[in-house]
């Protein structure tokens, strides 16, 4: 069989194991670091799964950076589920987390359990991600009892950016410390599988990982926690507004992406784009029986 675009990834050696929950709590008993990353697209979400990332996250980080609004709270479940089925068509190896977007698990638990239902049963994520700390115990353990599982998220939850009063490091004093640490105990206890901790002090990260024994998962939150994720967009310079402390760079594709678009506008504008190599042709004898001009030499050469 040919392959063509559509059907290669299917085609695909698979060069390693599927990641499941209990490899990543393998991972956490044999200290090694899981890695972690937002996709939500299938272009992307195939490059992060070739590239042997362990857990792919549809983030509702995506309402501000393929959607531009100013929060994660506007995005909805049927704009999540979108997205989750697109990165689903993308990852065959890593395990895909979906966030349950902002207003789907707050009113009430039995709204909770059937929104996250959908993005098991539509979409193909194999976990589903909450904010909140003990708040979150109810929810969590009926979603267990649904067969959902669950990842945590604590500290910096950017659903609470009112609350908050802004993006924010959280459980700087020692009180919000130890209601951090009582979160994640109660997370644990209630049944999730794995907890997010973000933009919290690497000394209360550090010590979160050291008690629980479900993998911690971070970001903004110092090098001791299990795992790391960061937000794809942020890695590649493909954001606009100014980058958190804790992000690391690894490479500039929005100023790539700005040299090959203006590169293009000059080329079509200077009618060097298309040249006569990128151009279908006519066979001689159509081409004669038309009367239709040979292409012309300088179109040729370009
Ligand atoms: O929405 C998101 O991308 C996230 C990660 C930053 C953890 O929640």
């Amino acid at each position: 069989m040919r392959l063509t675009p559509a059907n290669a990834h299917a085609h695909a050696p698979s060069h390693s194991f599927k990641v499941t929950l209990p490899s990543l709590q393998e991972k956490k008993r044999s200290h090694v670091p899981i890695v972690a990353l937002t996709a939500y697209d299938y272009a992307s979400a195939r490059i992060v799964d070739e590239a042997d990332v362990d857990l792919v996250l549809v983030g509702d980080s995506l309402a501000m950076v393929m959607l531009g609004y100013d929060s994660t709270l506007p995005v909805t479940v049927d704009e999540m589920l979108l997205f989750t089925r697109a990165v689903r068509r993308g990852v065959r190896r890593a395990l895909l987390v979906a966030d349950m977007p902002f207003g789907s698990y707050h009113a009430d638990v039995r709204e909770g359990v059937s929104n996250a239902v959908r993005f098991l049963k539509e979409a193909g994520a194999e976990a589903v991600k909450v904010e909140g700390g003990r708040v979150r115990a109810e929810l969590v353990r009926a979603l267990i009892d649904a067969e959902v599982p669950v990842v945590g998220h604590i500290g910096l939850t950017p659903q609470s950016v009112h609350r908050m009063g802004g993006y924010r490091v959280q459980g700087k004093t020692v009180s919000a410390a130890e209601h951090l640490l009582d979160d994640a105990h109660a997370l644990e206890e209630a049944g999730a599988s794995l907890l997010v901790l973000e933009g919290i002090p690497r000394e209360v990260a550090a010590r979160i990982t050291q008690e629980l024994t479900i993998p911690t998962i971070g970001i903004g939150a110092g090098p001791e926690c299990d795992g790391q994720i960061l937000v794809l967009h942020d890695l590649l310079g493909l954001n606009h507004g100014p980058a958190a402390k804790f992000v690391r760079r690894y490479a500039d594709i929005g100023s790539q992406m700005r040299e090959a678009i203006t590169q293009y506008r000059e080329d079509v504008t200077s009618r060097a784009f298309p040249n006569d190599g990128e151009s279908y042709h006519l066979a001689a004898e159509a081409r004669v029986e038309l009367g239709a001009a040979a292409p012309s030499s300088k179109l040729k050469k370009a």
